[in-house]
């Protein structure tokens, strides 16, 4: 079967596709043949060297295909279903915690760049019904991202306010579960184009945030003063101060993202005096993305996806990424 694999240190030039020999399914082990993955920053992070990893790994997080062979003692699943990643593997249910969250597909262990890979069925959820194999890869991670700042980590009630911020796949996602959970939504985009599809998705209030670069304050203006119950917060350092600006009293800046960089100043005494909040979120557990899986289902969720890219083009697939010219998901066919 054929993987693409990252030769150290990193780079966009250093993703090779290889023959890579099919394991046979062990003890709790499912084989899957896998049909489509999708990229995330998390993604472009690990094959351009920022966050590095060992000589020869198969990246990408996020995987979806067909059982084609079953190990002992695995009871969940049989040969011919169809299964989704988790971003991971170790952390079943309860509160977050530094094992669970060790053992990252396309990180710390070989991910879905892959013609077929065999794992511990714990790796695995069932795939939503309603949706297509690259429909279904975009959940792992920035679905699930966007699921737990909305339904885990926060007790938003229909009418709140949320902020999104640009048109990436978490922010997206966000603007979609917003919606389908009855709140408002500010979203902000460096295009107005992008801005135009955001409102077609239902988006409330629109801020060009490159026009309006105290957008903070326009979103208490957009509000009648109230700010925002929840900032989905993937910028980062360059964005945080804006996002204290404009978050509503008692509300939640969900820390999630380093689209701007790695660390920042935060306005903390503006922070506590709205007895405000900010949150710090990895992903989530298998149990928030089974609850995800059963919402997407019962709402008849789709997923937006900018464009999908076969598995041997991966690096213009990650280019495009890269130009932030793209609109929710990205995908690759396998
Ligand atoms: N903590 C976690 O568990 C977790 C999970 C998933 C992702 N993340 C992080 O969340 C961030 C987003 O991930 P993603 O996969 O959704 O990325 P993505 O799809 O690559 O998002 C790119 C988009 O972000 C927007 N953007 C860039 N700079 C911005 C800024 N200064 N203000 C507002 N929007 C900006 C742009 O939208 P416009 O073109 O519309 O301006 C851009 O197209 C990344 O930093 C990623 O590492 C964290």
């Amino acid at each position: 079967m054929r993987a693409m694999k990252l030769a150290a240190p990193g780079g966009l030039d250093k993703l090779v596709l290889t023959d890579v020999e099919r394991s046979e399914p062990g003890a709790g082990e499912i084989q899957v043949e896998i049909r489509a993955s999708s990229l995330n920053f998390h993604d472009y992070a690990v094959v351009t060297g920022l966050l590095p990893t060992d000589d020869g790994r198969i990246p990408l997080s996020d995987g979806a295909g067909v059982i084609t062979a079953v190990g002992d003692a695995v009871e969940a699943f049989q040969v011919g279903d169809r299964v989704l990643s988790h971003f991971f593997p170790n952390w079943g249910d309860g509160p977050a915690g530094f094992e669970k969250i060790q053992g990252i597909p396309g990180d710390n262990i070989d991910g879905f760049a892959a013609q077929t890979v065999t794992a511990p069925s714990r790796a695995f959820s069932r795939m939503p019904a309603n949706l297509d194999f690259e429909q279904a890869a975009t959940l792992t991670c920035a679905g699930l991202t966007a699921w737990r700042a909305l339904m885990v980590e926060t007790h938003l009630r229909p009418g709140d306010w949320v902020l999104v911020q640009g048109s990436g796949g978490v922010s997206v996602f966000a603007l979609q579960f917003a919606k389908m959970m009855g709140c408002k939504v500010v979203a902000t985009s460096s295009s107005e184009d992008k801005l135009q599809r955001l409102a077609s998705l239902g988006a409330d209030r629109l801020i060009n945030y490159r026009e309006v670069t105290n957008w903070g304050a326009q979103v208490l203006a957009m509000t009648d003063g109230h700010g925002a119950d929840l900032v989905v917060e993937v910028g980062g350092s360059g964005t945080v101060p804006q996002s204290v600006r404009a978050v509503a009293f008692g509300g939640c800046i969900s820390m999630i993202g380093v689209l701007t960089g790695f660390s920042g100043e935060v306005p903390t005494a503006e922070l506590f005096q709205k007895n405000a909040r900010i949150s710090g979120i990895t992903v989530g557990s298998q149990a928030h993305q089974r609850d995800m899986i059963a919402a997407v289902e019962a709402n008849g969720l789709q997923p937006v996806i900018d464009s999908s890219y076969p598995l041997e083009a991966l690096a213009d697939a990650f280019r495009h990424q890269e130009s932030q010219q793209h609109f929710g998901k990205i995908c690759v066919s396998i």
